[in-house]
């Protein structure tokens, strides 16, 4: 049996109190739907930046009335240290995902992207390190690897930041680095390299690719690729993710502590190659999309390649990815389908 899978099972019989920040973002509300069907007791936080009720709204009809019951959404802001407090009160565990995700956001708004995710950062390390939880997780990101070529891409060695939003992702590991060497408030850093899966927002300027590309798709509507679409990713399934963060918040072992880890599945796909993969998917679901893409300037910002190694967290916390791209575009396309079938209705 691997460590997630004991997890699983033992997290019921003893529930804990977890904060989530982000809570009705994408990657906070898979977390919630996951915790509250363990039978956790789950406190969210969120200002709807870029999160919605809706998100919420579907968790409550995933859940049982008595899981939904041991939900505490609390609407604030990150950026008020009174807020994070209230927050962290009585809290087991912190997975913090609240933040301004997107790169071409931080290049047109690099002032509110900082406030959220350095000064809001540093708000909840404040009060999380206060309260005393038991562990604190956070959501970094594979953007912080910036102009370094070298793939696959290994913890230790980075480049310089791309993007104000990649900035901000470093800023946020050095802060949980130096908590450790000065108040001895100990972390765990997911560098998360393109998570994909329900519930991802495929609205908006800021939309991530696949996302857009499904609905467009689905939609069919034109798919512009940014550059020569041999740009490349690791995509990486939400559930992989949940995992990551499952099994970092309640490892046991010291030595796990105060370190990044990749999570990611450890597979590069191009842009192009991702554009065929989801029109196969959707043709399996009798979706038939037959225009070619458009193809755009490159973005500024933008990494060309990006691989991770996945041997720290593999080794150390006993990550084990079950979710290839190709399997989780199908559950994620299922989705995808049905949600906006029902928005059309
Ligand atoms: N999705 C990815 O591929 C990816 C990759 C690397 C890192 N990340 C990181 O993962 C985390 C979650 O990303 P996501 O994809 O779920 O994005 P998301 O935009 O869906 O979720 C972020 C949530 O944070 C909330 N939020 C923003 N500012 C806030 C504030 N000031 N106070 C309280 N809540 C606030 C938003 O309303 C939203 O619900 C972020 O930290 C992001 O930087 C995501």
């Amino acid at each position: 049996m691997t460590r997630y899978e004991q997890l699983l099972q033992d997290l019921p019989k003893h529930p804990k109190t977890w904060l989530i920040t982000g809570v009705a973002g994408f990657i906070g509300s898979n977390l919630l739907e996951t915790l509250l069907k363990l039978d956790q007791k789950v406190v969210g936080l969120d200002n709807f930046a870029t999160g919605h009720q809706h998100n919420l709204d579907e968790v409550q009809g995933e859940v049982t009335p008595e899981q939904w019951d041991r939900f505490n959404f609390i609407e604030g802001d990150i950026r008020h240290l009174a807020d994070c407090q209230k927050a962290c009160e009585g809290v087991d565990y912190v997975l913090h995902q609240a933040a301004l995700g997107s790169v071409p956001r931080s290049l047109n708004d690099p002032i509110t992207t900082n406030e959220t995710n350095i000064s809001g950062f540093l708000n909840m390390l404040v009060a999380a390190r206060d309260a005393k939880v038991a562990s604190f997780t956070y959501a970094a990101s594979s953007s912080t690897y910036g102009d370094h070529p070298g793939l696959p891409k290994v913890e230790d060695v980075i480049g310089k930041p791309l993007s104000p939003y990649a900035v901000t992702k470093y800023v946020n590991e050095l802060y949980a680095d130096v908590f450790a060497k000065s108040y001895g408030f100990n972390t765990i850093g997911l560098r998360y390299f393109n998570v994909f899966g329900k519930r991802q927002d495929p609205e908006g300027a800021y939309a991530a690719v696949i996302p857009k590309w499904i609905e467009a798709m689905i939609n069919d509507a034109k798919v512009t690729i940014n550059g020569d679409g041999q740009t490349s990713r690791d995509f990486c399934y939400i559930d992989n993710t949940i995992q990551a963060n499952l099994l970092a918040a309640t490892t046991t072992d010291p030595l796990n502590l105060n370190e990044i880890y990749n999570v990611a599945f450890d597979d590069r796909t191009s842009l192009n190659t991702l554009f065929e993969m989801i029109k196969t998917a959707l043709a399996e679901e009798g979706i038939r999309y037959n225009r070619a893409p458009l193809y755009n300037d490159f973005r500024s910002g933008d990494v060309r390649h990006s691989q991770a190694n996945i041997s720290k967290i593999w080794n150390s916390l006993g990550y084990s990815p079950s979710y290839d791209v190709k399997r989780g575009l199908t559950i994620a396309i299922h989705w995808y389908i049905r949600s906006l079938g029902q928005e059309q209705k």
